[in-house]
């Protein structure tokens, strides 16, 4: 008999998804498995069950191409994340049901492919004997036992395109531009972006900032005939003392929506130093379009590893890049704690000596 897996996206999109996808149904068909891709997230596994066979034809062109085939979702039955970082326990009916789902669908494994909130339900699924394994996927790079995630070197390669298309024009009219990148409370694509764009002032939640400093560094800019100045800030990056700055449409029972800070220091800066300052915000064009070279390369072994994971029967685990080899750590090692930027890092560190302010 041929044995049976499902794969599973969810949460936001990112680049990516889909070369995890094909990479999990091309390892799988390898081995005479078949592999199911499940509809719309986790909900896709209630009855009546959506899902879709992946056959060779429906993974042409899967490599490249942005969002998931699948549908995903970080709202409904299954959303883990409300409010600042906090998870939820889901209801035993719903892990029951959804047992029962796997059971119906035949499913020898599922492949879970998500950040902390649908990891952290895998989790769950896997503690409740749903054979689950998971591959970590945010652009954020904010998942604990990993490395990297994918379709965060893609979203960086976004925000680094971006800060060298606002240099010229900052230059041109001698302004202060400031660039709001995602990353929720983790400043990693601001730091990598930053330092690949050649940013002056680096914003990350890590580090509470005051606006003396930012300020001073574009004085001394001045001062020393650069007439423009770039800031990047990470969308959870805070005043010292002060709260991260929401959307004000906040949704009830969800994680917090971050954003606006770039605007708020953008109005300060230009108040405190005269010079004409404007915002940016990049939002959702860090999770759109094809994923880069290093992310296609990281989604295909990931989703090669995943699948060698169930052939082995290593349920809960995690595929994790630890930065010498691909292995699978314990999912429950992965959730529950975020990877923030080490203060004491190189990545810090070189910023400091490149004299890049970092708003402390
Ligand atoms: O976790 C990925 C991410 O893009 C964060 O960087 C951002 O804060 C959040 O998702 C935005 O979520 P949504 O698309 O639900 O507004």
């Amino acid at each position: 008999m041929t044995s049976r897996i499902g794969v599973v996206t969810g949460g936001g999109d990112c680049p990516g998804l889909n070369a995890v996808i094909r990479a999990v149904a091309k390892a799988a068909q390898r081995r005479g498995w078949e592999a199911v891709g499940i509809i719309g997230g986790y909900e896709g596994l209630l009855a009546p069950q959506q899902t879709k066979l992946l056959t060779a034809e429906c993974l042409a062109g899967l490599l490249v191409r942005g969002g998931t085939i699948l549908g995903t979702a970080n709202q409904g039955k299954f959303s883990a994340k409300v409010g600042h970082g906090e998870s939820r326990r889901l209801p035993v009916e719903l892990l029951d049901e959804t047992k029962r789902g796997c059971q119906e669908l035949g499913l020898v494994g599922l492949v879970s492919i998500g950040g902390d909130g649908s990891l952290s339900i895998a989790q769950q699924l896997y503690e409740h004997g749903i054979p689950v394994v998971g591959v970590p996927k945010t652009i954020d790079n904010d998942l604990a036992a990993t490395l990297m995630t994918f379709g965060f070197d893609s979203a960086v390669a976004c925000a680094t395109d971006a800060i060298d298309r606002l240099h010229s024009t900052a230059e041109s009219h001698r302004r202060v531009m400031v660039l709001e990148v995602m990353g929720r409370y983790a400043g990693w694509i601001a730091i990598y972006a930053g330092l690949a764009g050649g940013a002056d002032v680096i914003l990350i939640p890590e580090i509470p900032f005051n606006y003396d400093s930012v300020c001073a560094k574009v004085a001394e800019r001045e001062q020393s005939g650069r007439h423009f100045t770039i800031v990047v800030v990470a969308e959870g990056a805070r005043l010292a003392g002060a709260d991260f700055v929401t959307s004000t449409d906040q949704p009830q029972n969800r994680e917090a929506r971050l954003g606006g800070i770039g605007a708020r220091v953008a109005e300060e800066i230009q108040k405190r130093t005269g010079k004409e300052t404007r915002s940016v915000v990049l939002g959702h064009l860090q999770r759109g379009g094809s994923p880069t070279n290093m992310d296609r390369a990281l989604c295909t072994i990931f989703g090669a590893k995943a699948v060698e994971l169930i052939a082995e029967q290593k349920f809960g685990q995690m595929v994790a890049f630890t930065g010498s080899q691909i292995t699978g750590v314990p999912l429950a090692e992965a959730t529950g704690q975020l990877r923030t930027v080490p203060l004491g890092g190189g990545f810090i560190t070189a910023a400091r000596s490149m004299g890049i302010c970092l708003g402390d």
